[in-house]
């Protein structure tokens, strides 16, 4: 099924400032080691079933951003909350287990089934011997088929080693594995910057699903900025670790385009970056 471009729903009713919010930041800021400033002082909040895209070039803060909403990264100040639950202390874990994460990378065992690595992603309701063994339970099998198929994969790849699949495919099996947590929040962190274009409609045709059908939370932090527009209820972007802009992918245009990425955007040499990233022409897309 295809998703056309959507007008936002309740983003513009709510301004963001909705009580339903289910992840929010509170002036959340993060210096890394050697005075890097990832995050300074972020304060948003997003809702359920709505698709957030998080832009922003390469060292803007984004992954950081996901990885103190997780819990990976302690904010050095600022509070993170899932629904009523601080991400920290002694809610952390409760706070955590309503959330899953996929990466550009997938992060799948390749040498596993597509069903194993999909029923691994029950692990922390799982007794320690069952997942040695991997031995899981009828109901979890049951889970994960129910999981798979909801991504689109037939039953005669279930039992394929996850190394054989293409790149989208391996994709759909990690969003497969964190549907097994029942999130509320499912964070991307740059889902499909490894994927050729049809593969990577196909992913975000499947995340905004999950808000609509599901009502969960995706935040999917993108590069391309055309599936940006296409897919997201509302675009955060950010730079130098801030928020930029915050609003509906209609209010972004080409002149906050060159803001959030600077000469990026229009460059023909190769940025200078802190990490490696795609040509500058990606963002054009
Ligand atoms: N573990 C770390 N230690 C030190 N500095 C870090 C660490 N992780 C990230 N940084 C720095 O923090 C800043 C934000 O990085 P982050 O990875 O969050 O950006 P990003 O927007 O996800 O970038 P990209 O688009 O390349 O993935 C960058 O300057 C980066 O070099
Ligand atoms: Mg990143």
């Amino acid at each position: 099924m295809m998703y056309p471009y959507r007008v936002p729903r309740s983003w513009s009713e709510t301004s963001g400032q909705s009580p339903l919010s289910c992840l929010s930041f509170q002036n959340v800021t993060k210096t890394y080691e050697g005075a890097v400033r990832a995050l300074d002082e972020v304060t948003l909040d997003l809702e359920p079933g709505l698709l957030t895209v998080l832009l922003g070039a390469s060292g803007s803060g984004k992954t950081t951003l996901l990885k103190t909403a997780i819990g990976l990264v302690e904010p050095d100040s600022g509070t993170v909350r899932i629904g009523s639950l601080a991400m920290a202390g002694r809610t952390k874990s409760a706070a955590r287990r309503r959330l899953a994460m996929i990466h550009q990378d997938f992060g799948l065992v390749t040498r596993l089934s597509v069903a194993r690595n999909v029923m691994a992603g029950v692990c922390t309701e799982t007794s320690l011997w069952r997942l040695l063994l991997q031995a899981y339970p009828k109901d979890v099998q049951l889970r994960a088929a129910e999981a798979l198929f909801s991504v689109g994969l037939t039953a005669s790849q279930f039992n394929r080693k996850a190394r054989d699949l293409s790149g989208g495919q391996m994709q759909r099996v990690g969003i497969a594995r964190a549907l097994m947590r029942y999130p509320q929040i499912l964070l991307a962190d740059e889902p499909i910057a490894s994927l050729d274009p049809a593969a990577s409609d196909n992913v975000m045709q499947i995340l905004r699903r999950l808000c609509d059908e599901r009502g969960i939370g995706v935040v999917c932090s993108l590069h391309q900025i055309s599936f940006a527009r296409r897919y997201a209820d509302r675009i955060v972007a950010m730079r130098h670790g801030q928020v930029i802009f915050d609003g509906p992918p209609s209010a972004f245009s080409g002149e906050r385009l060159e803001h959030v990425f600077g000469q990026e955007a229009t460059a023909t040499s190769t940025p200078r970056l802190a990490h490696p990233v795609p040509a500058a022409g990606k963002y054009m897309t």
